[in-house]
């Protein structure tokens, strides 16, 4: 018996990354999982692809539907998917704007909001959103990106505002530089892609980048039936690069 049998969970942008380790992880905890992506043929079994674009209300009922019906219920909703951006303030124009909020931002809106009259059903609803050390830090070059974290981690407290008195918890993780697919493809085009690994390293107070086991075991955590009175927690994921401040190595 593990903590998530009998429930079933939905990861958006589940096919990559932190989604894939967290889909893959509550499926080994007990869970039925979907994972709601634009490229659900990378999605491997027990985890069920579903093809879905957060940015697209059709599409996101369509799938959200998909996945109540197929497990016959829906408990948990790990809001995970999310595109990045780079540049100061003046980088992008409205078109990236639009585009970055719309998937990181109104994306878990709209998902949400099509999962909500089923988690209204289940005894153990939890909803986690994937929040980033960039709502609370200010990172260089990431105007763009960090307010649409800024922006998650805002619509994690009003959700779980909203609905921790019919049974749903909100929560969301924010980690700090996680070594997936999109930071290789990161370090794919710098000029100096191991001296840019370096740097991200040094960054973290631990020495090196998250892991996505680890910020899937956060995940899990927080949407677990036995975390019962965690709700409205963001919690870090980070290696320490928030709250710490260390000397410099002598
Ligand atoms: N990697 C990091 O350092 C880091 C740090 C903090 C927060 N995050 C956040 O973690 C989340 C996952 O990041 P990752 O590093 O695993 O990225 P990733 O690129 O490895 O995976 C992202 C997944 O989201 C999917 N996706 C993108 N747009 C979508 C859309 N419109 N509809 C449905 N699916 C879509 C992609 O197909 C992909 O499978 C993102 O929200 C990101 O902002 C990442």
């Amino acid at each position: 018996m593990t903590d998530f049998d009998g429930l079933a969970a939905i990861v958006t942008g589940g096919a990559s990354g932190i989604g894939r380790a967290t889909a893959e992880l509550l499926a080994a905890r007990g869970a039925r999982v979907a994972a709601l992506d634009l490229n659900p043929d990378q999605v491997a079994d027990p985890v069920v692809g579903i093809r879905c674009d957060v940015t697209d209300d059709a599409s996101v009922r369509a799938a959200v539907a998909e996945a109540a019906e197929r497990f016959g219920r829906l408990d948990i909703v790990i809001n995970n998917a999310g595109i990045g951006a780079q540049g100061d303030v003046a980088a992008n124009d409205d078109a990236q704007w639009a585009q970055v909020l719309d998937v990181n931002v109104i994306g878990m809106a709209r998902v949400s909001r099509a999962a909500l009259p089923h988690l209204r059903q289940s005894p153990a609803a939890a909803i986690v959103n994937t929040c980033s050390i960039a709502a609370w830090a200010g990172l260089p070059q990431r105007a763009l990106y960090s307010a649409s974290k800024g922006a998650v981690y805002g619509l994690t407290l009003a959700m779980a505002a909203d609905h921790v008195r019919e049974g749903i918890r909100v929560n969301a993780v924010a980690p700090g530089t996680v070594d997936t697919p999109w930071v290789g493809r990161l370090l794919d085009a710098a000029a100096d892609p191991a001296a840019e690994r370096a740097a991200l390293q040094a960054r973290q107070p631990s020495g090196r980048l998250v892991t996505a086991d680890e910020v899937a075991h956060a995940v899990c955590y927080l949407a677990s039936p036995l975390s019962g009175s965690t709700a409205g927690t963001v919690l870090a994921v980070d290696g320490g690069m928030y709250g710490l401040r260390l000397r410099p190595p002598s």
